[in-house]
């Protein structure tokens, strides 16, 4: 069978699950083509393994996210291996990786050496995507699964960068870290399991997702900016539900007087980051 056949014919499969972007995945994947044009030219070819496209297909039509069929998902501008222990990377988290680029360029330079950890790293993708823009820099990425910095670890490798990956719980594994400048984290932030997608819940680590109460790592994290651990001066940079504004702006009103702090609004107009910074330099970093 060729591609150009398989094609029209999962075509007509096609409902709110096996939709266009999933069949063109699925059959470039399968030809190892980059993009669709890529895909088009070898229309006319033989499609390489029938048998594991079907089994693709079927898994995708029984709701499973395509990129844990797959095996990788993309984030910014490449692929990130992932399976069922890691989060499949979001695109606000797109958006809180680029955004903190920036304010680490106006904070730091555009070469900085300076120390970024990544707390809850999932995949890697954040601290990965930090390290290549910054090859000066110290990265460290931890995550309290050892699963998922196994996956992390492969993904620094396919990424060609030197992360120092630790196993442990929020702060645990960089307690002993001094002269740290950024802290970046897209914690689990869940409090309402009704609140997410079946899908979701029924295929992504639960440890990923969930908080009681949903502010519990921030607040975990939050307690860095008194600690001896950071720098002179500072940034912290968080992805937060949409429904965190009063909660995290109440706990730094009450615990952390004085610390500067600003809310983001995602493309879509939630307000979806919190970014904390230690300048006596700057005003306004966003
Ligand atoms: C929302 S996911 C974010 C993953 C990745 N940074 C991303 O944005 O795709 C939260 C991550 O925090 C990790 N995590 C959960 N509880 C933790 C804890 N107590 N200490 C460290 N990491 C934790 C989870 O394993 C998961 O990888």
């Amino acid at each position: 069978m060729t591609y150009r056949e398989l094609y029209f014919q999962l075509d007509k499969k096609k409902n709110n699950l096996l939709n266009g972007t999933a069949i063109k995945s699925i059959l470039q994947d399968d030809g190892g083509f980059s993009d669709f044009f890529n895909l088009i030219k070898h229309f006319d070819e033989e499609v390489k393994n029938l048998d594991q496209i079907n089994e693709n297909v079927s898994r995708v039509l029984n709701g499973e996210p395509l990129q844990y069929v797959l095996g990788y998902a993309f984030f910014i501008n490449s692929n990130y291996v992932v399976n069922k222990d890691v989060l499949i990377p979001r695109q606000e988290t797109e958006e809180l990786a680029v955004a903190t680029l920036k304010m680490i360029v106006k904070m730091f330079g555009k070469e900085p050496k300076i120390k970024i950890i990544d707390i809850g790293t999932g995949s890697g993708i954040l601290g990965i995507y930090l390290k290549e823009y910054f090859p000066h820099s110290t990265v460290i990425c931890t995550d309290i699964s050892e699963n998922s910095i196994k996956i992390a670890k492969i993904n620094a490798k396919n990424h060609n960068v030197i992360i120092d990956f630790r196993v442990g719980d929020m702060l645990e594994p960089i307690k002993d870290e001094s002269d740290v400048s950024v802290i970046i984290s897209n914690p689990p932030y869940i409090g309402d399991s009704s609140t997410v997608d079946p899908m979701t819940l029924k295929y992504e680590p639960h440890l990923a997702l969930f908080a009681n109460p949903k502010t519990k790592y921030y607040e975990e994290i939050f307690t860095a900016i008194d600690s001896q651990m950071m720098s002179e001066k500072f940034l912290l940079a968080f992805e937060i539900g949409e429904d965190m504004e009063d909660e995290l702006t109440h706990i730094l009103e009450t615990k952390y007087q004085g610390i500067m702090y600003k809310f983001e609004k995602d493309i879509y107009g939630k307000v979806r980051f919190l970014y904390i910074v230690k300048d006596e330099g700057i005003t306004y970093v966003a």
